[in-house]
């Protein structure tokens, strides 16, 4: 064999044992990342640039939790007139070993207007550790926009999500993985969902006695686990279940972002109401990013065929891909739905009250 065969054969080898050795469920973020696992993972410390940042600001960060419409804020947002979409970057959890200069790269190459207020939107900077920490220390001005929703929806279009990932080079393995977590089919997937949540109400039920009952202490003893990359928290003793679950406990991660970020400079937009009526969650957000409301029910128009709300474009809805509202047609079992809801209550309730605000959602799942 030729010298190049042999590299090219040794190079096959190594990436197949680094996806192995170095599958990492909570960064793995259902998705393609370019680099082998086992490359960012030097790149990956827990560290803070010391240095001063004098590069292009993003004006504000769009995150939020997977399947909770990041996408759809994103996509609505960028037909504002005054700011400019960078996309997903992954720069404050992938990439930050590259410094400052390949942020400040980004965001200037891509951004077209410079009058306009760019904006990058990388979903799992909401429950990515040092995230919070990095961007306050680039700058303390950032504006974070949050996005989070019904959390029984969530679970169900996340496994719906993983369930349509494509079977490609890099993500079969991934999916693989997945799918022997999850169960073999939705069926199974509901009967270990409902055994997750027994084991996870045992472990919250003993942390929430030492407690004395106090929810609020028992949320900082999750915080501080969460803190610490801990079970319920770690990656490595979780099963996906259980993170698809604990992704759901926004107050948790919510916490380590007013750790750096005065409440004003932080939006949380509720999902459930940006599908419903999109234009309500984006005035909130125009008004929040200082910008004229130009983006209003106008904008919008519904689709029958999709079931959701979609830009309106001469009268005809422009949707987004064809993965997005995938959820349609499908439902937990209702003894799944109600524990479900049982499970995230008091969390969301816990959530609401860190941010004197009620969620849509809440409303709906008191009715049932
Ligand atoms: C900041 O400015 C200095 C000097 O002008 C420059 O060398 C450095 O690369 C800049 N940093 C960034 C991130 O742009
Ligand atoms: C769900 O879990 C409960 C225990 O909490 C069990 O009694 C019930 O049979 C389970 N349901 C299904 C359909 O597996």
């Amino acid at each position: 064999m030729e010298l190049n065969t042999y590299l090219v054969l040794v190079i096959l080898i190594l990436l197949a044992i680094s996806s192995f050795i170095n599958y990492d469920l909570s960064t793995a973020n259902d998705g393609f990342y370019p680099l082998p696992r086992f490359l960012t993972s030097y790149f990956r410390p827990n560290k803070v640039l010391k240095e001063h940042y004098n590069g292009t600001l993003p004006g504000f960060i769009i995150t939020g939790v997977m399947k909770c419409g990041t996408g759809a804020v994103s996509k609505f947002l960028s037909q504002h007139s005054r700011v400019y979409d960078i996309g997903e970057t992954y720069f404050f959890n992938r990439y930050y070993e590259k410094g400052y200069s390949y942020y400040d790269a980004l965001l200037t190459r891509r951004s077209a207007g410079k009058h306009k207020i760019v904006f990058e939107k990388t979903p799992t900077y909401y429950k990515t550790l040092p995230t919070a920490e990095r961007i306050h220390a680039m700058s303390p001005d950032t504006k974070i926009i949050l996005i989070v929703c019904d959390n029984v929806q969530r679970t169900l279009s996340r496994y719906l999500h993983i369930l349509h990932l494509s079977p490609n080079s890099l993500q079969r393995q991934q999916k693989e993985h997945k799918i022997d977590d999850l169960g073999k089919d939705f069926e199974e997937f509901q009967q270990r969902l409902n055994a997750t949540i027994d084991d996870l109400n045992i472990e919250f039920k003993g942390m929430l006695a030492n407690r004395f009952g106090n929810f609020y202490r028992f949320v900082e003893d999750l915080y501080d686990l969460y803190n610490q990359r801990k079970y319920p928290f770690s990656t490595k003793d979780s099963t996906l279940r259980e993170l698809i679950l604990t992704d759901g406990l926004y107050s948790v991660y919510h916490m380590t972002y007013l750790k750096f970020f005065s409440p004003e400079k932080v939006l949380v937009v509720d999902g459930s109401t940006m599908k419903d009526s999109p234009w309500t969650e984006l005035e909130r957000i125009q008004n929040f990013l200082d910008v004229p409301v130009e983006l209003s029910e106008n904008s919008f128009k519904w689709s029958e065929e999709r079931g959701l709300y979609c830009l309106n474009k001469d009268g005809v809805p422009n949707c987004l891909g064809k993965g997005k509202g995938r959820s349609n047609g499908w439902e937990f079992e209702p003894y799944l739905q109600k524990k479900l809801m049982k499970f995230f209550k008091p969390f969301d309730q816990h959530f609401a009250n860190l941010l004197k605000k009620r969620f849509s959602w809440q409303d709906k799942n008191d009715e049932e």
